[in-house]
Formats: structure tokens, C-alpha cells, sequence
């Protein structure tokens, strides 16, 4: 069942995309091109790849390969040990490479944030994924490696301390600063057009256990921001996080593999930090309006064009200065049953969807190669349940990203 004897240790599929091509850009740096490891770059387009293999430095050998042939997915997925995959919206370009990958007990990692699309690919590939020997880590950007390895990192630090875990964690987006690009917009508008035609889809997106194994998709009701809310405690103001709804369920589907080892009550929740008083009340008010305007927008057939006209395309985002001056840092405050309190944050320099994302999905990618098979088995895994320590090590090491205990 093992890949080790493959031609190649990984392939980039989709090396144009914007955030590909970022990621080509640390590979090199990381890696080099004619080093231990054996890298390729795919894509649809041999001219394409050719001119980011130019501007990137990754002159290494270029595959093409369209998302829906089955036939060359079947054979790049043959011929590598890893294949990380930046194709999205991975709900309409994503489903035959992660078939493809199963059924060869190829190791794949990517960048959706869309837990519809999830849910269909564990529900339709854990078996033969556990048979081939394939792990599968989704989610291995800023959805939802810091908030998955944050909590992780925070449970580890309170076990340490406590002797206990936390029975509860609370994530506050303190800053983030940085863009976003025309994937990112696809992979949303995407998903509320199936979300809006589909009732069974709104009922799925609305359970936070949505990603958990059959058998553990019941347990407490999860705390969830809707609007603005006053922290008694500590006055502080919060406001809706658009990605909880990704980042939430991906931390309970860690819970659920390691086999609720935080307790069956275990609670987790995030929102965006606004400060205090009535600044920070307004700022909360101000973010749950532009959400809901956002929302309507996309949601509404002709705004929806409209959407889709001015804001970034496939392709577009963040200018290279942008993502320089990016940064982000959230905080997670945990709390035991016995009340012990533990406050940790994880801070990232660059743009967090784009340079601090190409550099996680990087480090993930190279860190599959380096995970026993006897250790993490075949099967749909989260960045957390895969890689835990080993990847946060390599995240403070290469990726500018931090974790530490603020007390
Ligand atoms: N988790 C996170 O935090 C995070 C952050 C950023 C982005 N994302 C997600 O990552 C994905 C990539 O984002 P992006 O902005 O970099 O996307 P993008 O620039 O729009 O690139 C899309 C890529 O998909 C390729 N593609 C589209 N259709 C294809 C087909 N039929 N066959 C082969 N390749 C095809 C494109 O190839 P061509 O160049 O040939 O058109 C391009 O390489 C999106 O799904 C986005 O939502 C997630």
C-alpha cells in the first residue's frame, strides 16, 4: 500500500493559480528544483505552466492535465507520492483528483474552505481511502490550520499545565489585515448558489458536527456569533467571522478522530474581535451589516453578476506589496471544567489568504512525505489530526507563522 517507490515525491496541481504560483515561489526557495525532492508542476495549460515555471524559478517538469480527465488524473496521481492542489472551486473542479487520488493511495492536501464539497468527498471516498493507504488533508490554509492547530496547540499547553483539557475555546480574530482573490470569491459565490437552491444543503451547512464521522455527528449545541455581542467579562465587542463556518466544523471533525479526547461537552467557537466601548460597538454593528449587504449581494441573481463583474477574477489578487503588509493574529482563550483558565494567540506574517496560505499548504505538503503510514493511516484527515506538532514546527520554522502561551 505504500507510494515510496513513485517517479515523483509531489505535484502542484494548479501551479497558475494565484496562489500556485506563490507556492511555486516557496517550493524553490524551500526546495530548490534539482534537490531530494522530486517536484512537478501541473495545470490545463502547457504555456501556462510554462511561464510560471519562468517567473517562479520552478523549472521542473510541467504535466498537463485537465480537472475533469479521469484518465490523466488517474496517471499523475500513479506517478506521485503527494499531490497538493490549489484547482478551486474544489466543489466544481476538485471531485475527479481527489477519486483519483484515493484509488491510487496517493497522498493529497488542499486549500478548500467549502464544507459542503468536504462532506461529499469523505462521505464518498473514506473507505477506499482507508484501503489505498491515501491521506487526505483538506483545509490546509488560513482555513483552517491556525484555527485547527490553535486549539490543538492550546489544549496541549493546558493539558501540561492542568493536567486537564480545556472544555471550552473561544477564538478572537484580534488583526487581520491582507485581500482577497478571485478563487476565493468563486469558491463563496459557488457555494451560496448551491446553498441557495438546495434546503438539505442549508441544513447541512447550519450542524457544526457536518464534517464528523457518521456515528459522532450529535453533541452539544456549539456557541455561534450571529451579531454583536458584549463580552461580560472583559467588554469586549465581537462581530460574525465569515470563515468560523468553515474553521469550526473542521475542529470538531479533529475532536471526533482523536476520539473526543477533550470531553463529550467540548464547545469551540470563533468571531472577529472590534474592541471595546462605543467604538467597538459600532464596529461590530458596521461588519455584521457589511456582511449581511455582502451576502444579499452574492445571494441575488442580478447583484450577484454584478458581484462577479467588479470584484476580483480568477486569476486576481492581493499585489505583491499587499501581501507583504498583511498580517494576522488570533487569540484563544480556553477554559477547563475545574475553571482553569489558559489564553494562547497565533500570529502570521504576510496576507493571510494568500502569501501566509501558499506557505502553510507548502509546509503541509511536504510534511505528508515525512508521516509513517503505520503512525496516520489511509483516510480523510484535518491539518491537526495528520500533522499536529510536526506542522506547527514547520509553520514557526518556515512559514513566519508563531504559537505561543500569553498566560
Ligand atoms: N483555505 C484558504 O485559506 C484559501 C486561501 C486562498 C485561496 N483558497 C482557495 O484556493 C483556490 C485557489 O484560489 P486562487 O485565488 O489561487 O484561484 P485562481 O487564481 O482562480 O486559480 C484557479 C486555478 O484552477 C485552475 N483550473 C480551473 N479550471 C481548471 C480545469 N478545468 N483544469 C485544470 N485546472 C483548472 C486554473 O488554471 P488556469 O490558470 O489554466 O486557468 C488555476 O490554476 C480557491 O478554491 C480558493 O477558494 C483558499
Amino acid at each position: 500500500m505504500g507510494s515510496g517507490d513513485r517517479r515523483l515525491d509531489l505535484v502542484v496541481f494548479g501551479a497558475t493559480s494565484f496562489v500556485g504560483q506563490i507556492l511555486c515561489r516557496h517550493l524553490v526557495k524551500r526546495h530548490g528544483t534539482d534537490g531530494p525532492l522530486r517536484w512537478a508542476i501541473a495545470g490545463r495549460s502547457v504555456d501556462k505552466l510554462d511561464a510560471v515555471a519562468r517567473s517562479s524559478g520552478a523549472d521542473v517538469e510541467r504535466i498537463v492535465a485537465d480537472a475533469a480527465d479521469e484518465v490523466a488524473l488517474a496517471d499523475l496521481a500513479a506517478t506521485t507520492r503527494v499531490v497538493v492542489s490549489t484547482v478551486g472551486p474544489y466543489a466544481l473542479h476538485g471531485s475527479t483528483l481527489v477519486a483519483a487520488v484515493a484509488a491510487a493511495g496517493t497522498d493529497y492536501c488542499d486549500l478548500t474552505g467549502e464544507p459542503q464539497w468536504m462532506r461529499r468527498m469523505i462521505d464518498a471516498h473514506q473507505a477506499e481511502a482507508q484501503a489505498s493507504g491515501a491521506r487526505v488533508v483538506h483545509a490546509c490554509g488560513f482555513d483552517s490550520i491556525p484555527s485547527d492547530l490553535g486549539v490543538w496547540f492550546t489544549q496541549q499547553r493546558a493539558l501540561e499545565a492542568f493536567g486537564a483539557p480545556c472544555e471550552q475555546i473561544s477564538m478572537r480574530v484580534h488583526r487581520m489585515k491582507g485581500g482577497a482573490s478571485g478563487g476565493t470569491i468563486a469558491s463563496m459565490v459557488n457555494l451560496v448558489e448551491e446553498a441557495a437552491a438546495d434546503p438539505a444543503l442549508r441544513t447541512l451547512l447550519a450542524d457544526p458536527y457536518a464534517l464528523n464521522p457518521a456515528d459522532l455527528r450529535t453533541g452539544p449545541p456549539q456557541p455561534d456569533t450571529t451579531r454583536p455581542t458584549r463580552d461580560p467579562d472583559t467588554g469586549e465587542w465581537s462581530a460574525p467571522f465569515v470563515m468560523a463556518a468553515v474553521n469550526t466544523r473542521v475542529v470538531q471533525r479533529s475532536h471526533a478522530l482523536l476520539g473526543r479526547r477533550w470531553g463529550p461537552g467540548f464547545r469551540y467557537d470563533e468571531a472577529m474581535s472590534t474592541g471595546t466601548g462605543p467604538l467597538g460597538a459600532a464596529k461590530a454593528s458596521g461588519l455584521v451589516a457589511g456582511l449581511g449587504a455582502g451576502m444579499g449581494m452574492v445571494a441575488f441573481g442580478p447583484t450577484r453578476d454584478l458581484a462577479r463583474r467588479v470584484l476580483p477574477k480568477p486569476g486576481e489578487g492581493p499585489s505583491p506589496d499587499a501581501q507583504l503588509a498583511g498580517s494576522f493574529d488570533l487569540r484563544f482563550s480556553g477554559v477547563t471544567a475545574a475553571g482553569d483558565r489558559i489564553h494562547t494567540k497565533v500570529t502570521g506574517d504576510r496576507d493571510p489568504g494568500y502569501g501566509a496560505t501558499a506557505r502553510m499548504l507548502g509546509e503541509a505538503a511536504v510534511a505528508l512525505l515525512d508521516i509513517d503510514h503505520d503512525e496516520v493511516g489511509g483516510g480523510f484527515w484535518t491539518p491537526s489530526t495528520a500533522f499536529g506538532d510536526r506542522l506547527l514546527e514547520r509553520l514557526e520554522a518556515h512559514a513566519g507563522m508563531s504559537f505561543d502561551v500569553l498566560g
